[in-house]
């Protein structure tokens, strides 16, 4: 791989341009040389390159857990309000960066963070059903009702049908519980709970595939899936 096509895919907000000025510069060495020209080959996988002494690995894509927090929308860009990627530490940033699935504005917990389109695809194609679990207050106590109805699955707002997902009400908490969807429609949890006649009062995604939320991730933190890790958020079953 060409040096300038190196630096640019792992460092945010450089440029194969950029990459040519630093190397005039001197800041750039590979195996402790320094390269003079960013147009060089250099094997992305063995050679030793630093930017301003700091090593610069190689990564074909990247895998963030970001503990959303309230007021913060889904969006790669957003006039108004604080989107996700600039919560996004600089160590972490690297073009081409988007979430990878929405959670609403008022929704709290697990959004990953990526720039890998093809694993995004299979995580949130509906064919995939992929499960989400969140954490879930309600505005009125659960029914003992629930269980079955969302375990069946029952006719949805427009004439369709959700499809069944797995309801766990707390033991402490008569207004608490965990859902778990396969599907992945707009506001759907609140709405699956309005058609029960309840409300949502609180909600947050603690878990996608077999991955669960870092318990010790404080709200706006990031942490970096290891690659090995991966699959688990593709996987369909937990446990
Ligand atoms: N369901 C909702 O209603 N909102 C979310 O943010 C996620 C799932």
């Amino acid at each position: 791989m060409r040096l300038d096509r190196f630096l640019s895919s792992q460092i945010a907000d450089v440029s194969r341009k950029d990459v040519k000025k630093l190397c005039l510069k001197g800041r750039v060495t590979v195996n402790g040389t320094a390269a003079k020209r960013s147009d060089m080959h250099i094997d992305e996988n063995k050679d030793v390159v630093l930017l301003d002494g700091k090593k610069i690995e190689y990564k074909e894509h990247i895998y963030i857990m970001l503990n959303k927090p309230r007021g913060v929308v889904c969006a790669t860009r957003d006039g108004l309000s604080k989107t996700v990627l600039e919560l996004i530490p600089e160590e972490l940033r690297r073009k081409g960066l988007f979430p990878a699935g929405r959670l609403d504005k008022d929704t709290e917990g697990f959004v990953l963070i990526t720039d890998d389109g093809e694993l995004a695809h299979r995580m949130l194609s509906p064919a995939h059903h992929v499960p989400k679990t969140y954490f879930v207050r309600l505005e009125k106590p659960w029914e003992e009702s629930y269980k079955e109805t969302f375990g069946q699955g029952f006719e949805d707002d427009e004439g369709g049908r959700w499809l069944p997902a797995e309801f766990e009400p707390s033991q402490e908490n008569d207004r608490e519980c965990l859902l778990t969807i396969t599907e992945g429609r707009y506001h759907q949890v609140k709405r699956m709970f309005i058609q029960l006649g309840n409300r949502v009062e609180f909600l947050k995604r603690i878990r996608i595939g077999k991955m669960e939320l870092d318990a010790n991730l404080p709200a706006g933190g990031c942490l970096e899936i290891l690659h090995k890790d991966v699959d688990k958020l593709l996987t369909k079953k937990s446990g």
